[in-house]
């Protein structure tokens, strides 16, 4: 029977069922040995790996057992520039962030407004720049430590990783390439060769590098996998999250081009307010009185997903709200006004970590301890 969801770089559909994408995929579960293994190294599990957002890999076990050896790792991730980021996009930065603090990690970010500006007629180059700087302004909030992080942007660190991204585009044919990206012969040439320029930040270190992103992602590092040695370079391990679903329904991701479906970082609280309160996907009955008898469905309510994800970080209070919703004490209303606030207390605390990351937008990208030695290393 052919699957009911797809997942690709440039498109999450259906109800993604993620047990069956580690089969599709050839990736490894996250078992509870292995989060053992990071809750003894890092002193704690973030949660993000206690939920399971975090839930699929290849070789982190490698990656813990190098770092048991004092060997280290270092952390690599990236995002395709849109005029808002919402909050389904923080999850890689929040999970890498805590990875940096733990581990005392380099993090290398990759922008990717070439790729943004390939894929889409209808956008040009200063957009997607213009992009890129209100992005790492979000990226930057997390709270990167400034020496240890290099944010980049393709179409300025090109000339540093050209050399690079030659020798990996050669190892990957035309059918390979439309095969993972589903191009054909009316993709432009630009698109073609930008998976080169996606793989080029796992070499940038003589170590191995741990990618945290979507699953969504993973075509690109099943090349990386299969070249990465014959270039001299170690393969690039992963650790895959889930998507955070839109607001509208648990099928599919939130998605910055769908309004109704995401909540942005620059979303005001009234706006939040109406949003979660008018479009919020709910697993609850139709009526008070039947809530109340047989109670409501926190697997699909989206409220409660949300919540679980990231926002309610308190694992008793989670499973309460999930024991009180499962059995009818709790409302939909009132459910929806647990997450209302945890959001708007997030969102004012990103909100001002932004205005200070503006500033230093330049520490990252080119003055910082990390920024200032990449811009000397050209890669080869
Ligand atoms: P982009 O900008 O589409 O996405 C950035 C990161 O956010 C993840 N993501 C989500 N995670 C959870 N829930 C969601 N609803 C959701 N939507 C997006 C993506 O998986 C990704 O990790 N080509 C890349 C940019 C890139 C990159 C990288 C990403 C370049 N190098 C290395 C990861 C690692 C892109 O367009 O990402």
């Amino acid at each position: 029977m052919p699957d009911d969801f797809t997942v690709t770089p440039w498109e999450v559909k259906g109800k993604v069922d993620y047990d069956k994408l580690i089969e599709q995929f050839g990736t490894q579960k996250l078992t509870d040995d292995i989060k053992q293994e990071i809750a003894r190294q890092a002193g704690e599990l973030h949660v993000m790996l206690r939920r399971n957002v975090f839930f699929s890999h290849r070789d982190l076990d490698l990656i813990l057992k190098e770092q048991a050896e004092g060997k280290g790792f270092y952390a690599y991730t990236g995002r395709g520039p849109s005029q808002a980021m919402h909050i389904g996009h923080l999850i890689p930065f929040l999970f890498t962030k805590w990875l940096q603090d733990k581990f005392d990690l380099d993090v290398y970010i990759e922008i990717t407004d070439d790729e943004k500006f390939l894929r889409n007629q209808e956008v040009d180059l200063d957009q997607t720049r213009e992009w890129s700087k209100e992005n790492i302004a979000d990226i930057i909030a997390v709270g990167f430590s400034p020496d240890k992080t290099f944010i980049f942007q393709d179409t300025e660190y090109v000339r540093n990783m050209y050399p690079l991204a030659v020798k990996v585009a050669k190892k990957i044919t035309f059918s390979e390439a439309k095969a993972t990206f589903g191009l054909d012969a009316s993709s432009n040439i630009g698109i073609i060769f930008y998976p080169a320029l996606q793989i080029v930040p796992t070499m940038f270190e003589k170590r191995r590098c741990l990618i945290p992103a979507g699953i969504d992602q993973d075509p690109y590092w099943r090349l990386q996998r299969d070249m990465a040695e014959s270039l001299g370079y170690f393969k690039a391990a992963q650790i895959h999250s889930k998507f955070l679903p839109p607001l509208t329904g648990p099928e599919g991701k939130m998605s910055s081009s769908v309004p109704e479906s995401a909540i942005y970082l620059d979303d005001d609280p009234k706006t939040v307010e109406r949003k979660i309160m008018k479009y919020a996907f709910s697993g609850g009955q139709a009526t008070v009185e039947l809530q109340r008898k047989y109670g409501g469905n926190p697997d699909v309510d989206v409220s409660f997903q949300w919540l679980y994800y990231y926002f309610e970080e308190d694992d008793q209070r989670i499973m309460r709200i999930e024991e009180d919703y499962r059995s009818g004490n709790m409302l939909s209303g009132e459910l929806k006004q647990i997450l209302v606030e945890k959001l708007n207390d997030f969102l004012e605390k990103h909100r001002a970590m932004r205005e200070k990351a503006m500033k230093e937008i330049n520490i990252y990208k080119y003055d910082g301890s990390l920024a200032s030695q990449m811009w000397k290393k050209v890669h080869e």
